[in-house]
């Protein structure tokens, strides 16, 4: 069989590339949101957008979840096409490990950031929709996930780096690999 012309499916693809691109901005926001001053750090008079883009980024953040989770399971209902026999052993399993990193940390974004808005004396809100409040305000446990959310973003932004990088590589190489995932 000549599988180096085998593709992802349409939905693969699409999901793909819309959940990318919404973790970059999410990403962007994430770190540029933190650095905000607070109300109280204000001189009088002076709003702060802190809150707005704190309310946005969890709105999309919960929103790119469900995204993630279709993916997760339409991912584990269609196999990946095989890979071209010309990527050797190692590579594929290098591939593997960094693919089945990346969606844990996809998973593990949205869940860490969730709880730790979930123990903030901030009530949760969906778009401007306040969800139920799950858990007590716990000041301990919401610094713990905050350090979580944090350092996890920091292990996707390392393997998103070596996820383009090789994505670059077999593109120059022209190994056929990175047609699997354009969009045409
Ligand atoms: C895939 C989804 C997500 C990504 C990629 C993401 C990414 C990030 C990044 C990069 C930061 C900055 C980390 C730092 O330097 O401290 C951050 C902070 C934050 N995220 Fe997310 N996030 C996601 C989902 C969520 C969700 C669903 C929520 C809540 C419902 C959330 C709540 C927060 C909060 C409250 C902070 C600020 C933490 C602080 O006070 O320092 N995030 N996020
Ligand atoms: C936030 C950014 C990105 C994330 C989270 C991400 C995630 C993923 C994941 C999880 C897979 C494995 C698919 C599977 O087998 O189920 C994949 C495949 C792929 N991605 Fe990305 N990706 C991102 C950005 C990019 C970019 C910018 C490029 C191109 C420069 C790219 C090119 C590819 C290619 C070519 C494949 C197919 C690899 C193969 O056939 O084994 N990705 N991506």
């Amino acid at each position: 069989m000549n599988n180096s012309s085998a593709r992802y499916d349409r939905v693969q693809i699409i999901l793909h590339w819309l959940i990318a691109l919404v973790l970059f901005f999410m990403i962007g926001l994430g770190l540029y949101m933190v650095e905000l001053p607070k109300q109280s750090e204000l001189p009088p008079g002076e709003e702060s957008v802190r809150a707005f883009y704190f309310l946005m980024h969890k709105s999309m953040g919960l929103t790119v979840a469900m995204l993630i989770i279709l993916r997760v399971v339409w991912r584990l209902t269609h196999k990946a096409p095989p890979l071209p026999d010309t990527v050797s052993k190692w590579q594929q399993r290098a591939a593997g490990l960094v693919h089945g990193a990346i969606y844990a940390l996809m998973l593990a974004m949205p869940l860490s950031g969730y709880l730790q808005s979930m123990f903030s004396k901030y009530d949760t809100k969906f778009w401007g929709i306040v969800l139920p409040r799950m858990a007590e305000a716990d000041k301990a446990a919401r610094e713990q996930f905050t350090e979580v959310h944090e350092i996890l973003a920091f292990l996707l932004i390392g393997f998103i780096v070596i996820h383009i990088a090789a994505a670059i590589k077999h593109r120059l190489a022209g190994s056929g690999v990175s047609e699997r995932m354009s969009l045409k």
